[in-house]
């Protein structure tokens, strides 16, 4: 059964099934466009985050919203989200039981939202929703279906901040990612083939 966007909202900021809401400052659940047929997995809240609570405001969600223009969407047209909802401390990657205690709230969320497509970021995602034995390095680039949603694996801006020579790599699969967009005329407004 699908709860509703406000039971989700309640269900996320009671949570107590890990250790981390002792530690953050409130809840981060996303925000976006709520039927968006893009939807963008990330795998934590970081300072920034933290604060404001809302998903990718710091520098990493700067290049996001970079990379999202790049393929001419601006980021209020997608829904983001994160697999936790709470910053792990000093941004040190979560652990897979505090990933896996989070995940009934994203599968919540992705029920909602329903999108089309699904954009992981980074490892955190790549586990959370391919499963634990996928690893970012041999999925990214290549599409997966899950019951009916094409998934795409890319790096986190994040790493991408830290190794930009993977930058290539990643605007392949942006350009991956408009491809499909296009050819599936989920944003037809916005991505058309002759700009694709
Ligand atoms: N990194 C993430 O994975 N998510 C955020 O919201 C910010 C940084």
């Amino acid at each position: 059964m699908r709860i509703s966007w406000e039971t989700l909202w309640h269900n996320i900021h009671d949570c107590q099934a890990c250790g981390l809401y002792a530690t953050c400052r409130g809840k981060v659940m996303g925000q976006g466009d709520w039927h968006a047929p893009l939807m963008l997995i990330g795998e934590a809240p970081g300072e920034q985050e933290d604060r404001q609570g809302l998903a990718f405001v710091g520098p990493a969600g700067q290049l996001l919203t970079r990379m999202l223009e790049a393929i001419n969407l601006p980021r209020e047209r997608v829904y983001i989200c994160n697999v936790l909802k709470c910053r792990p401390p000093g941004n040190r990657p979560p652990t897979p039981e505090e990933a896996a205690a989070c995940l009934k709230h994203l599968r919540a969320q992705v029920a909602l939202v329903r999108p089309k497509v699904i954009l992981l970021l980074g490892a955190t995602a790549v586990r959370a929703v391919l499963g634990p034995q996928e690893r970012i390095t041999r999925c990214r680039g290549q599409w997966r279906d899950l019951k009916g949603v094409q998934v795409l694996a890319t790096y986190h801006p994040s790493a991408l901040l830290r190794d930009p020579a993977k930058k290539p790599e990643a605007w392949s699969d942006l350009k991956r990612l408009r491809a499909c967009l296009c050819e599936r005329e989920l944003y037809p407004d916005l991505i058309r083939e002759d700009e694709a």
